[in-house]
């Protein structure tokens, strides 16, 4: 009788208090865990969207399995002993001639001057940083993974090797060996200063080589990846297989005040 006059303590507040003490052990451990968890999923989708936010219109080719290897293959053309000496030879003043006419036009359209910093993007001998100079663009150099003094330095276009808002004018006709599209626009979009033009040479009807990375189907992917910039004008051109000239202007940095 005694046992059923007393009232049993309810329910509820044993269980709250059960759950109250739990959390507080297991907090530390939760969070623990959530910031082990969190970094390397994190890394993991930045890569991904490297690769996703490849906007319809681009393929990448299928077949590079690590960027070592995607490197290697790259190497395998600029290395080859024969088609450097062509370039260096039966190319090089035929090449100079055709990228000294495209500058000189650029200069008369004010998108180039005598003082703009010029990069040439995949430059490999050096024809056109040769073209930049001879047009009177004196601070103008290449990069390539293979570099050729003086005009050309070692340099990998997905991770340009400058700082932030270096150039006023990049040129470019190898867009169709980028393996990240993204990171090709994105390094030439941070190392151009607000207000600096890029200018593309890119295939679109044509065939690209066994050695590119992508094929580009359209102007419009181009203008998706040129997120911080401004299209200036498309037009058809003859520049070694390469068929569209894209010229983009960097955005002006917007002041909030
Ligand atoms: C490029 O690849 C070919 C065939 O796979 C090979 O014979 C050649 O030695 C390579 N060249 C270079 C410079 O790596
Ligand atoms: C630019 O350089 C070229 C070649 O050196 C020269 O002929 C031209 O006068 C220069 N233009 C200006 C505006 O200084």
């Amino acid at each position: 009788m005694k046992l059923n006059n007393q009232t049993p303590p309810p329910v509820t507040p044993i269980l709250l208090r059960y759950f109250t003490v739990s959390l507080f052990l297991f907090l530390p451990l939760l969070l623990l865990l959530f910031t082990l968890k969190t970094t390397p999923s994190t890394t993991i989708i930045t890569t991904t969207t490297t690769i996703t936010t490849n906007p319809a219109g681009i393929r990448i080719r299928p077949g590079y399995t690590t960027y070592d290897s995607y490197i290697k293959k790259q190497l395998n053309k600029t290395l080859n002993p024969k088609l450097r000496h062509l370039w260096k030879t039966r190319d090089w003043d035929r090449k100079i001639q055709v990228f000294t006419t495209f500058f000189s036009k650029l200069k008369h359209h004010s998108l180039l001057t005598n003082s703009s910093k010029s990069l040439c993007i995949g430059a490999r001998v050096g024809q056109e940083v040769e073209a930049l100079r001879r047009v009177g663009v004196a601070d103008s150099i290449g990069i390539d993974l293979v570099p050729c003094p003086p005009l050309v330095i070692h340099g990998d276009f997905h991770r340009q090797p400058f700082p932030d808002d270096t150039f006023l004018f990049e040129f470019s006709n190898v867009f169709d060996h980028a393996l990240y599209p993204a990171k090709f626009v994105g390094e030439i979009e941070r190392t151009l200063k607000p207000g600096g033009v890029c200018v593309l040479h890119v295939a679109l009807s044509t065939k690209s080589d066994k050695y590119s990375a992508n094929d580009l189907l359209g102007v419009e992917p181009l203008v998706k990846l040129f997120k911080g910039s401004d299209l200036v004008r498309v037009q058809k051109v003859d520049g070694f297989g390469l068929d569209t000239e894209v010229i983009f202007r960097k955005k002006e940095k917007i002041s909030l005040e």
